[in-house]
């Protein structure tokens, strides 16, 4: 199975992404992730990354696409992968069917979460996420058993610097400019699948099991 999640900051990608990646056994692959591993690490990709991805920008496509390209060469990606967040802009989109289609391995669908602003805000500004394994909280909707405490490490949380206000703000208005044309790109290829994001977190993950599941049966 090879996936693609779409959707506004904080939309629940990647909590969809790690629930899917235990299902169907394939490696959730977050650009988001990579690229803030790579400044802790203080990598040269990091520090070029650094400065867009604080206030709320995105990271210049070319640098984003080798990431991918890189990782999408993997041993563990042959049975298949899910991209959280790539792509993000049409060039990310054509670099990547071209990687796809030299490889042969052709996308199956675009799981697109749908999720109003006011409940992107909402969301961003109440996640933790753990230091140490990167489990991914919300004060209210899942919070830990001890308040700033990861269940699963015993390590610290912390809230990511773009999860403030104002870069929040800025990355809904570049979601809304440079990653909405997305949604028309897959529905003209007609492998779009949209889904109501507004629901629990269990709720929409069934939602997009059975989605995937009826994509099969209809091949
Ligand atoms: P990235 O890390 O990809 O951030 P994002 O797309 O803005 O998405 P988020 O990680 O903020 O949200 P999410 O949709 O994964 O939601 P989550 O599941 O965590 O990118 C960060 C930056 O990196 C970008 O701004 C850019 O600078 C750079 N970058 C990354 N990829 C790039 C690319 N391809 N090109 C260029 N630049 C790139 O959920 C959010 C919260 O809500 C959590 O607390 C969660 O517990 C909670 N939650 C989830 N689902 C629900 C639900 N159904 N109900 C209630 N709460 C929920």
């Amino acid at each position: 199975m090879r996936l693609i999640l779409l959707g506004p900051p904080g939309s629940g990608k990647g909590t969809q992404a790690s629930l899917l990646s235990i299902e169907y056994n394939i490696p959730s692959i977050s650009t988001g992730d990579i690229l803030r591993r790579s400044i802790e690490a203080q990598e040269e990709l990091g520090l070029k990354a650094k400065k867009y991805m604080d206030e709320g920008a995105l990271v210049p496509d070319e640098l984003v696409i080798e990431v991918v390209k890189s990782r999408l060469t993997k041993s563990d990606c042959k049975r298949g992968f899910i991209l959280d967040g790539f792509p993000r802009t049409i060039a990310q989109a054509e670099a990547l069917g071209s990687l796809l289609n030299s490889l042969e391995c052709p996308i199956h669908a675009v799981i697109n979460i749908d999720v109003k602003d006011e409940v992107v805000i909402e969301r961003l500004s109440g996640r933790r996420i753990s230091r140490n394994c990167n489990q991914v909280y919300h004060t209210v909707y899942s919070p830990p058993r001890k308040t700033g405490i990861c269940d699963n490490c015993g390590g610290t949380l912390y809230q990511r610097d773009d999860d403030k206000p104002e870069a929040i703000k800025k990355r809904l208005q570049v979601y809304a400019i440079q990653t909405t044309p997305l949604i028309r790109y897959y529905q003209e290829k007609g492998n779009l699948i949209s889904i109501n994001g507004d629901r629990e977190i269990n709720e929409i993950y069934e939602d997009i099991v059975k989605s995937l599941d009826l994509l099969e049966t209809e091949r």
